[in-house]
């Protein structure tokens, strides 16, 4: 199967985004017969941010990140969109004149960030027509996404195959959405869904004691230290059972309901199991992190081996309009 997902260069992954979406890609990428294309959304990214410095140094540490959790870039496609952008835009203009209007004009992520953003530009309305681009540019049967991108994968089937129809040729590949429902959303430190924006984010990548600052952060009740707690409404324990073994959680909740544990004492504990859990993947983000060098590599290697799959597609493509 050949498996592709896109991120944007919009920030340091945070546990939400590690756990949610970094994980789960990972093992997808390791299971025999799968290969992966993941890249970096870099022209995505100029819908909201516009600096090249930040640009830069983001999608150092997505790729940091994904290089940190074992992404295998000899055996995959590791990539920066904004490097094939020839390919990637013309893909795009091609398939914006079988977009029906309409489609973006309702499309649920235009309207809610028309709705929260100042800066509401074209870019952001033809954000989806690119996207399909992206996927279809290397024939992408899967794609891991979050349940947020499920609309933008329906509309890359759509655009294909009103493409695939007119020309009555599978000229594109339609592809499939696969969204991993359990671990949908993780909480951030106030119970919201985490998120950048919100900034109630935790930062597995922090020195300790800004990491341990952040797991301070996390509201909780004010059920004195001596009185039984509920575990299950706690956001604390919600975001330890994540990550622990069967017997931590049972060792934890026995805590809780017992009573004479305070919720200082989980913080703690929360914060030494992401220190154990995350150690080899905090050291070698830290290693990447201090060889951009070697980042940029990797990158150029994945960008190598991708062109002549674009090409080839963007041939498919000019060919029906004996261009
Ligand atoms: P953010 O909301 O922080 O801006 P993005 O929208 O950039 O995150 O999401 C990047 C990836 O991480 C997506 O696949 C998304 O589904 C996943 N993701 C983001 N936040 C969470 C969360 N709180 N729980 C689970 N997955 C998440
Ligand atoms: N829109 C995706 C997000 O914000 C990022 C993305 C761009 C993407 N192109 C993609 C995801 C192609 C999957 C496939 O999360």
């Amino acid at each position: 199967m050949r498996i592709l997902t896109g991120i944007q260069a919009s920030g340091k992954p945070h546990l939400g985004n590690i756990l949610g979406a970094i994980i789960p890609a990972i093992e997808l990428s390791k299971q025999v017969g799968n290969d992966s294309f993941l890249f970096i959304a870099d022209l995505h990214t100029l819908t909201s941010l516009k600096d090249g410095e930040s640009i830069r140094n983001n999608t150092l540490s997505v790729a940091a990140a994904w290089l940190a959790f074992g992404f295998d870039t000899e055996k995959n496609y590791f990539y920066r969109q904004s490097k094939l952008a020839p390919y990637h835009t013309e893909l795009m203009w091609y398939l914006n004149c079988f977009t029906p209007f309409p489609m973006l004009a309702n499309a649920h992520s235009f309207k809610d960030k028309a709705e929260k953003l100042s800066d509401v530009n074209a870019g952001l309305f033809t954000y989806p027509v690119l996207q399909a681009a992206d996927i279809v540019l290397y024939d992408a049967q899967i794609i891991p996404v979050g349940k947020d991108q499920r609309q933008h994968i329906e509309m890359t089937r759509d655009i294909a195959n009103s493409v695939n129809k007119k020309y009555n040729k599978d000229i594109f590949v339609l592809p499939e959405a696969k969204i991993n429902e359990e671990v949908m959303t993780i909480p951030g430190v106030d119970g919201a869904k985490m998120s950048k924006s919100l900034n109630n984010y935790i930062d597995i990548f922090l020195p300790e004691n800004e990491l341990l600052k952040q797991i301070k952060k996390i509201v909780t009740d004010t059920t004195a230290l001596e009185d039984p707690k509920d575990p299950d409404q706690d956001i604390t324990y919600k975001l330890y059972q994540l990550m622990a073994s069967k017997s931590e959680i049972a060792e934890m909740r026995a805590n809780y309901l017992a009573g004479g544990y305070g919720y200082g004492h989980a913080k703690q504990a929360l914060f030494n199991l992401i220190l154990q859990y995350f150690k080899e993947v905090r050291e070698k983000f830290d290693f990447y992190m201090s060889h951009p060098e070697l980042i940029e590599e990797k990158l150029q290697i994945g960008e190598k081996k991708v062109k002549p799959i674009a090409e080839a597609t963007i041939a498919r493509i000019r060919a029906e309009f004996k261009f």
